[in-house]
């Protein structure tokens, strides 16, 4: 078993000096691997947990106070980063499959959606998929002029001084076209990790746990100099804004990239069928171990690029690609305690602290426990998972990480169960304030009822409220908010907004405080001011409302154009028979789920109070339509009836709302365009009843022509 931490109370001097010493290192090494490295190695709950245990420590024996402690230190991202580079077309991320079963599905999804039969010809290429990190290179006329990291996939940092000390990547491109960028992965061989471990070490610095965080590491070094001396290697696998068409495949493109000069992968492969892409895995899987750098799996293209852009995309993954993963690694170790975390929308959720112990070249010291019916060992049908054991603290377990996820237990051994091992009591009053927690019919979550008086669900709102896709404040992160929250300067969002008010003068003030300064003070005020005018989508997604993630937001904010709009609405569908309520949940990706968990959070009085105190302190923007600028549909609500020969229904579907048109399903007075087919049945009455315009396939693409 690991080393126990003794209880704060029970220390000695000479226990609690050395105890100091441990939390100063190992918080250090933490800010240094979330800042520097971009490599978190504790969760934000186990950094917070060593922190408030250094400062309990720390005011039990004031004088053993170390002049680098911990406590003296603010976790803020250092201000000057590296400048901001808005992606002219958005790096995706990629679909996974487990297994060949998931490849044989989609092949067919692909198939169905171009309308092809299994006997017409359908070839992909498939591809290692290579574990570092992504980077986009813009090229003008042939020469390099900008390098980013992927970011969030719309904006990435620019990383165009580092990129250009890669040995790998041309400085010039010959015949290329005029702008090309040129996507793809960077990364480290082992060879080259184990001796930029082997200097780190002699320089008494931190390992780096694996290639792919010294290659992140090392990429985003703020010094060039630093990142010339890290051996980064590149394979370029994609592309993003063209001049002109590199090829007519994907196969044809990498070729095209190779013959520019830059590396592609050699194990790059074209395949006829899903039968052939399948061998291929297993052949790149065989390969694996002597590659001489990290892959994780498998990549599968269409390889005609015409198909490719009839597929187009989902919201952050193509279409017309997945990534096959390797199966996930395994590890035993002793689960030492579960600890309940109570998140944002009140989930109590069950986190279990293991020995650490090495899982794919990670050190993991945490796993997800789902919840209590996953301890229990049943599923959410109350059938039996792992064969019904269930997990108990002092149980030997087998843990697993699957790709980037957060481990997870996969079975424990019953054979080392301790004799005094009980079973898991899962709480049935929230840890953090006391109140019930209760288990709606249906749920598998049991949630605290607090409310906005629970102070884990109120910091949890907080730090979703400040995060990358929400409000982004620069220079307040969660560590920033969680701190504000218990010394009780901000407890809703609306505070944020005040908190100049309250603390830009007089007697209490920000840059008197502790890790605060005139100049960071000022800065945060500015970068508050700054945000005050926020897309309507970043407004609705930051209310931290459940089901509503950032696709969901931006579809509402689409929707209804304004927060008034957004807000009527939203108050009229209380009523399930209104038609408020209906068009609601005609939004094309939101359902009843969704629905009723917006309609009541706006209808509970304190939350709504908050929400409307937020939003008295900005300015908020409307809605960016949909780019369809000289679109014909804009706006329109269309539907297809009968059947379509020239595209499929889920073509039809995506290219109308690419076009900045809503697709319904079925015809009403609110419809302005039915696109009927042969064998149109009653909606092609009932549009002709309502003196709907009516179209044809034909007519439909005559309309969009240009568009
Ligand atoms: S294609 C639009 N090909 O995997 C297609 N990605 O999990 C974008 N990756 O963000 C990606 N090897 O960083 C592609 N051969 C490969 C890859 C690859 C590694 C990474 C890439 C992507 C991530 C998605």
């Amino acid at each position: 078993m690991a080393q126990q931490e003794m209880a704060v109370e029970a220390l000695s001097e000479d226990d609690a000096r050395k105890e100091l010493e441990r939390l100063a290192l190992i918080l250090d090494a933490a800010n240094t691997a979330y800042h520097r490295d971009d490599a978190p190695d504790l969760t934000d709950a186990e950094y917070d947990r060593l922190k408030r245990r250094n400062a309990e420590i720390e005011s039990r024996f004031p004088g053993l106070k170390r002049d680098d402690s911990p406590s003296e230190r603010v976790g803020a991202t250092p201000a000057e980063g590296f400048a901001k580079v808005r992606h002219e077309i958005r790096m995706m991320s990629l679909n996974n499959a487990f297994d060949d079963q998931d490849i044989l599905s989609f092949d067919q999804s692909v198939r169905r959606y171009l309308g092809l039969s299994d006997d017409d010809p359908l070839a992909y290429t498939a591809e290692p998929k290579i574990d570092g990190l992504s980077l986009s290179l813009r090229y003008e006329n042939g020469t390099l002029v900008q390098a980013a990291t992927r970011g969030d996939g719309a904006v990435g940092e620019n990383v165009t001084a580092n990129a250009r000390t890669i040995t790998d990547l041309p400085i010039e491109l010959k015949n290329a076209p005029d702008v090309i960028e040129v996507r793809g992965e960077v990364y480290m061989n082992h060879a080259d990790f184990a001796d930029l471990n082997a200097r780190q070490g002699a320089r008494g610095g931190k390992p780096f746990a694996n290639p792919r965080n010294a290659a992140a590491g090392s990429l985003r070094q703020l010094d060039p100099n630093i990142t010339k001396d890290r051996p980064l290697k590149f394979f370029a696998y994609s592309w993003g804004a063209l001049s002109a068409p590199l090829a007519e495949t994907q196969s044809g493109a990498i070729d095209r990239l190779t013959a520019l000069g830059l590396q592609t992968n050699p194990l790059t492969q074209r395949c006829d069928t899903p039968e052939d892409m399948l061998f291929h895995y297993r052949k790149i899987e065989e390969q694996r171990a002597t590659l001489g750098y990290d892959i994780d799996g498998v990549v599968y293209k269409v390889d005609d690029l015409a198909y490719q852009a009839r597929l187009g995309f989902r919201s952050t993954t193509p279409r017309w690609a997945i990534a096959h993963k390797f199966p996930a690694e395994l590890a035993w170790t002793w689960l030492e305690a579960i600890d309940i975390q109570v998140g944002r929308t009140g989930a109590l959720s069950p986190v279990a602290r293991l020995t650490p112990v090495t899982v794919g070249g990670v050190v993991v010291s945490n796993a997800t426990l789902h919840n209590e019916d996953y301890i229990a060992g049943r599923d959410a049908n109350g059938a039996p998972i792992r064969d019904g054991k269930d997990i108990r603290v002092g149980d030997w377990v087998q843990v697993y990480r699957a790709g980037d996820v957060i481990p997870k237990i996969a079975d424990v051994d019953l054979s080392k169960r301790p004799a005094s091992a009980t079973p898991y009591a899962f709480p049935h009053e929230c840890p953090e304030c006391g109140s019930e927690a209760i288990r709606e019919a249906g749920d598998a979550v049991r949630r605290c009822s607090g409310g906005l008086i629970c102070p884990a669900q109120a910091v949890e709102k907080l730090k979703h409220f400040v995060s990358r896709a929400a409000f982004d404040i620069e220079g307040l992160g969660a560590k920033q908010v969680e701190q504000f929250y218990s010394d009780g300067w901000i407890t809703e969002p609306a505070d944020i907004f005040t908190l100049k008010d309250r603390y830009g003068s007089g007697v209490k003030q920000l840059r008197n405080r502790e890790g605060w300064g005139e100049k960071s003070a000022q800065n945060l005020f500015d970068a508050i001011d700054e945000k005050r005018g926020i897309p309507l989508e970043r407004l609705i997604f930051s209310l931290g409302i459940r089901h509503v993630g950032e696709v969901v937001a931006k579809l509402l904010a689409r929707s209804y154009g304004t927060w008034d709009a957004f807000v009527t609405a939203v108050d009229a569908a209380h009523d399930p028979e209104s038609d408020a309520w209906d068009s609601l949940i005609g939004i094309d990706g939101i359902g009843s789920v969704v629905a009723t968990s917006l309609v009541s959070s706006f209808a509970q009085e304190a939350e709504r109070a908050s929400i409307d105190r937020l939003v008295s302190h900005l300015d908020v923007q409307d809605a960016e339509r949909p780019q369809t600028d000289g679109s014909p549909v804009a706006g329109k609500t269309v539907v297809f009836t009968g059947s379509l020969e020239r595209m499929t229904r889920a073509e039809a579907k995506a290219r109308a709302e690419r076009l900045g048109a809503k697709v319904s399903g079925s015809v009403s007075s609110r419809t302005d365009l039915l696109v009927a087919g042969p064998g149109a049945g009653s909606k092609e009455t009932k549009a002709r009843d309502l003196g709907i315009e009516i179209i044809d396939e034909d007519g439909w693409f005559d309309l969009i022509e240009g568009a």
